[in-house]
């Protein structure tokens, strides 16, 4: 059964679409490469046996889409295309809403013409912005700080918007907590481009030496050590758990929105030290200031996913080490090399 994979080329799109293949389905991906390389389906194939067919093409391309629906027998969409920068969505914001919200409206619009109407969304946690309280069910109240997270609540609201109109449609809003990790084989993984963002590909390049020490962002947060806590979770489980979704979208109708997090949450040094048992190290690190727009702790409650949809995260702390460090290792320089 074929899948349209937007993205697919991704950090998070190229893992699934192994978990795709693994699972039995024909992944085809398209992506126009703005934060990718095409290496990495190379990896897939390598990984998996099997070589994704790859469009290389902007979901904002309707008429690319019109032809790709007529052409192939699609039978759902997972929609991981998007711009996910936090800053850069400040200081760019019609960047973010062009690619992220009128990108989804186009792909949805050609799903429509073509009477494709299965479709899992990548959302994020950021959609609770700032939680009252921890662990986060679905039933929280949603907000956004920043344009990113408006673009993915919009969309969110989209998709409820079009659930209503037209009931037949079957939809699922994946909220992710934090991805890291890599393939266990080591040949594929997060690669960031510059300097990264976020905290896991930071902390595998000071181990690697490209890096001199991490900052650690607050030192005061009201947590057991003073560092922020997140829910971490292995990329290959948030890969099964598109799986799960799109194995109970293709049996039940509806539009479902579940957390993919594992409920634990890990303060920034426990990351650190978990990363540096894993690499036989101790990495340096320095506390500075806070940084603008972050929160104290945020981790899920990912019962509705178990009940839903039978996943749950089966990888821990330290195969998430292992399997990021085993990538960085390989790959020093990502897939440039
Ligand atoms: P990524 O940048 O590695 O993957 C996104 C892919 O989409 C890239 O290959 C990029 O080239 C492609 N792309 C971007 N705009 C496109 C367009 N207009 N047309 C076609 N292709 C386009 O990011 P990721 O970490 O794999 O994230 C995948 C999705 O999950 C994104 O929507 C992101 O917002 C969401 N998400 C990610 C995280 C995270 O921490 N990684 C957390 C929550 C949600
Ligand atoms: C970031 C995004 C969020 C997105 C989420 C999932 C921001 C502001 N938010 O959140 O929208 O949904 O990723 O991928 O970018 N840290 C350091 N030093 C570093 C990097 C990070 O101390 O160099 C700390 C942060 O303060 C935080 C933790 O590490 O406490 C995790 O940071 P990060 O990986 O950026 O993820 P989030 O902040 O959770």
């Amino acid at each position: 059964m074929r899948v349209l994979v937007t993205g697919g080329a991704g950090y998070i799109g190229s893992h699934t679409c192994v978990a795709l293949i693994e699972a039995g389905y024909t992944p085809l991906v398209l992506d126009n490469l703005c934060n990718s390389s095409p290496v990495s389906l190379d990896r897939v194939a390598q990984i998996s046996g099997t070589r994704p067919q790859f469009i290389e093409g902007d979901v904002r391309d309707a008429a690319l889409l019109t032809g790709l629906f007529e052409s192939h027998d699609i039978a759902a969409v997972i929609h991981f295309a998007g711009l996910k920068a936090v800053g850069e969505s400040v200081e760019q914001p019609l960047a973010y809403y062009d690619n992220n919200v009128s990108g989804t409206v186009t792909l949805l619009q050609a799903m429509q013409n073509a009477g494709v109407n299965r479709i899992i969304f990548s959302s994020s946690a950021t959609v609770y912005g700032d939680p009252a309280s921890v662990p986060i069910r679905e039933d929280f109240p949603l907000s956004a700080t920043n344009p990113y997270g408006r673009s993915k609540l919009m969309i969110e609201e989209m998709l409820g918007d079009l659930h209503l109109a037209h009931p037949d449609w079957r939809i699922a809003r994946l909220r992710y907590f934090n991805p890291v990790g890599a393939h266990a084989s080591g040949l594929i993984g997060e690669d960031p481009q510059g300097i990264p963002n976020n905290l896991m590909p930071y902390i595998t390049q000071v181990a690697i030496g490209r890096r001199d020490k991490l900052r650690v962002f607050g030192g005061d947060w009201p947590t057991p050590d003073g560092t922020g806590v997140r829910d971490y979770i292995h990329v290959m489980d948030l890969a099964e758990g598109h799986v799960a979704a799109l194995d109970y979208l293709l049996k039940n109708e509806g539009l479902f929105t579940v957390n993919l997090g594992s409920g634990q949450g890990y303060s920034v040094l426990q990351m650190l030290h978990a990363l540096g048992r894993a690499s036989h190290q101790t990495l340096a690190h320095e506390i500075v200031a806070r940084r603008a727009g972050d929160i104290a702790e945020c981790w899920a409650d990912p019962a509705a996913a178990l009940a839903l949809l039978g996943w749950q995260t089966r990888r821990s702390l330290d195969d998430i080490c292992a399997d990021a460090w085993r990538w960085q290792q390989a790959n020093p320089m990502g897939y440039a090399e």
